[in-house]
């Protein structure tokens, strides 16, 4: 009681105004995703020492574990370290606990498992009530999420969450082929995927350029397709247990029948072209592909499928299906006869046969098919689901196999809009919603299960891979959970700024990376003129780098100044709204000035490096950079037009653009929209000039 007196009296000074409004809780917490239904309340609770937590209800070791990691990361978080140690089943229930945990039953890792909860913080203490753990696990990152801090306390604020998913596929694919991704890479990003409540890990493990899963009936798969970088099964299980205790369900998938060099490597008798198969080593579509007229094709891939169906507890796996190109299908006339002998009419017909051959080895060992867009023909069986990826890019409507395959009866899940490997903005990702604006009936809107984020792995090794994948990821995983009417690009920025530093804390290296790079661009040298330009620059977008697939190769092991670069810098958006606030009001004209000064010092302390020649390929873009703020701190105090300097000013923005460091210079296109301001100025008041740059 006499806790609840404390947290009751300091409580009152509390932060949050009586009934906040849903938007105003939006700009206040620190949630994502967004809950469904959140009220604040008047009060805080705070955290002290004999903070504590109690399970009530059935359930397994899940959510002890759970909790145990909980109760560390709050502690590593606000340095309480609570006398709370170990709790385990002997823990008894307590009804005075903190913390109060309360579940029926101990959830099931699948599809359509109840992850619902409600969360109350009151000065009753904290009550987490869930039918299943997953909800409460769901609740329990939620409530971390929530906890916050002043000068004195730290503390949760009050407040009564009710919460469950929007969609129940919420995925993140890594693709550990192109670049192979050790178990401890995966593990701390299923950490990640469960801080953001996502659920299902899709382990893209087989492609040209590797075939990354010990089948101990075939060893040769590993031995000939790997280059010795590849899971054991024991190491899968861990993986697979790993996952579950974070309630993300693990699906596998192997992908064929094209993508198979890696495959063919080991087994080019099951090919379709006589030729000698090697691991790939660039990045595009190749050529070797699975003989589907061969028997002897679907007795490996029945071996493959049945050890993977032991080793994935998930009812799903992906078959790949994308990219069959067919030009040896096509140039292999012993195909041809079996096509025209089965009536087969195109390679599509062929492929169609190869999907439902598979489809029936998959159902014999209890699984279900899924597969990329292309497996959805007019005679696959409607239980396969089809996984959209396709768009624009390719001259497709976004989403159109979305709908096709709602229509035709198949569930489905989207990654189109989400391929996190272009390196394009959070906000790109964050504006498409899995749901289509198309004439659905409730009955085809229900076979749209979700979406993935798609990390492909050409462009980032297992060092890189996280800044590649976090912080946007989590911007995705809140348009799986939340409401569709959470769309505020300016809340989710404020909100992923603090995501982003607590998946850091979580054990991700997508910050810390960047630092690494650094160092190694200076070789050990002060980082903070290379981060400051880092901070302007983003990585080249949209499958730009790379060009041809042949600039790097699967091994290389991506350390270079675009490597430490994010999709988002840093910089963007704090220069574009300067900049746009002193074009339309004329405001902010000293900030302004700052920050170009700023520009120009960082060149100074650039140039106080020790030279190298990673270095020496960075000093264009820095020098080129203090000459537009140069040119611009000019131009912005001129009394009157200077057609030269706007001359120059536009070459130089050029120049600053054009580099051989695979990045694109973010600021340019406010850069343009202060040129262009100072090109149009009236200048025929020189006491506004004079105010104007005060
Ligand atoms: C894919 O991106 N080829 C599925």
């Amino acid at each position: 009681m006499k806790n609840y007196l404390n947290i009751l009296f300091l409580g009152l000074g509390m932060l949050f105004p009586f009934s906040m409004s849903a938007q105003q809780a939006e700009e206040k917490l620190n949630l994502m995703p967004w809950p469904q239904k959140i009220e604040i309340k008047e009060g805080t609770f705070l955290l002290h020492k004999d903070f504590n937590l109690s399970i009530k209800g059935s359930y397994d070791d899940r959510i002890l574990s759970y909790s145990n990691s909980f109760l560390r990361r709050l502690d590593g978080r606000t340095g309480l370290f609570f006398n709370q140690g170990i709790i385990d089943k002997n823990t008894l229930f307590s009804e005075k606990a903190s913390l109060k945990i309360e579940i029926e039953r101990a959830g099931k890792v699948e599809l359509h498992e109840d992850e619902s909860y409600t969360l109350d913080v009151s000065e009753d203490g904290i009550v987490i009530k869930a039918i299943t753990d997953l909800g409460a696990i769901r609740a329990l990152e939620t409530l971390l999420q929530l906890q916050t801090y002043s000068a004195d306390n730290y503390y949760f604020p009050f407040v009564s969450i009710t919460d469950a998913p929007r969609f129940p596929w919420r995925g993140l694919m890594i693709d550990v082929s192109r670049h192979f991704q050790p178990v401890h890479v995966i593990k701390r990003n299923l950490d990640a995927m469960a801080a953001v409540k996502l659920n299902l890990f899709h382990w893209h493990l087989s492609d040209d350029q590797g075939f990354r899963v010990e089948i101990k009936k075939h060893p040769k798969l590993t031995e000939m397709g790997s280059d010795g970088d590849f899971y054991t099964q024991s190491q899968i299980k861990d993986v697979v247990a790993y996952a579950a205790a974070r309630g993300i369900q693990v699906v596998p998938e192997i992908d064929v029948p094209g993508h198979a060099s890696a495959l063919l490597t080991a087994y080019p008798e099951l090919g379709s072209a006589v030729r000698e198969n090697s691991i790939e080593r660039n990045a595009g579509i190749f050529d070797p592909t699975l003989d589907p007229t061969n028997k002897k094709t679907y007795k490996l891939l029945a071996d493959i499928f049945k050890e993977m169906a032991d080793l994935f507890p998930s009812p799903y796996v992906h078959i790949g299906g994308d990219e069959n190109e067919g030009k040896d299908w096509d140039n292999n006339q012993s195909i041809q006869d079996f096509m025209v002998k089965n009536d087969l009419q195109s390679n599509h017909d062929l492929q169609t046969y190869f999907n439902i051959k598979l489809q029936k080895i998959l159902q014999k060992n209890g699984k279900q098919m899924i597969g990329w867009e292309e497996i959805l023909t007019p005679t696959i069986p409607t239980s396969a689901i089809i996984h959209s990826w396709r768009g624009e890019n390719e001259g497709l409507p976004a989403k159109q196999s979305l709908v096709n395959a709602a229509k035709n009866g198949n569930q489905t899940i989207l990654s189109n809009g989400y391929y996190i490997d272009l390196m394009y903005s959070v906000e790109d990702h964050y504006t498409v919603d899995p749901m289509p604006d198309s004439d659905l009936s409730e009955e085809e809107k229900n076979r749209i299960l979700g979406g993935e984020a798609t990390m492909w792995s050409e462009l980032t090794s297992s060092k890189s891979i996280d800044s590649r994948i976090w912080p946007r990821t989590a911007a995705i995983a809140e348009r799986f959970w939340s409401p569709k009417e959470i769309v505020s690009i300016e809340s989710m920025y404020r909100r992923l700024d603090v995501i982003n530093y607590q998946l850091e804390e979580l054990g991700l290296h997508h910050i810390s990376n960047r630092e690494v790079v650094f160092r190694n661009l200076t070789h050990n040298q002060a980082t903070a003129s290379v981060k400051f330009l880092s901070d302007l620059c983003e990585p080249l977008k949209g499958y730009t780098r790379n060009k041809d697939g042949v600039e790097y190769q699967m091994y290389s092991p991506f350390t270079l100044f675009a490597d430490a670069c994010i999709a988002d810098a840093q910089q963007k958006r704090v220069f574009a709204s300067l900049v746009s606030s002193y074009v339309s009001e004329g405001n902010n004209a000293a900030a302004l000035r700052d920050v170009l000064i700023g520009w120009k010092n960082n060149h100074e302390e650039f140039m106080k490096l020790k030279g190298n020649p990673k270095l020496k390929q960075l000093q264009p873009m820095s020098e080129n950079l203090a000459i537009v703020a140069e040119l611009l701190l000019n131009s912005m105090e001129a009394t009157s037009k200077n057609e030269d300097q706007i001359k120059a000013l536009e070459e130089a923005i050029i120049k600053l653009n054009t580099n051989e460091l695979d990045v694109e210079v973010a600021i340019i296109d406010s850069l343009k929209e202060l040129i262009t301001h100072l090109k149009n100025k009236e200048y025929s008041d020189p006491k506004i000039i004079l105010e104007e740059i005060q």
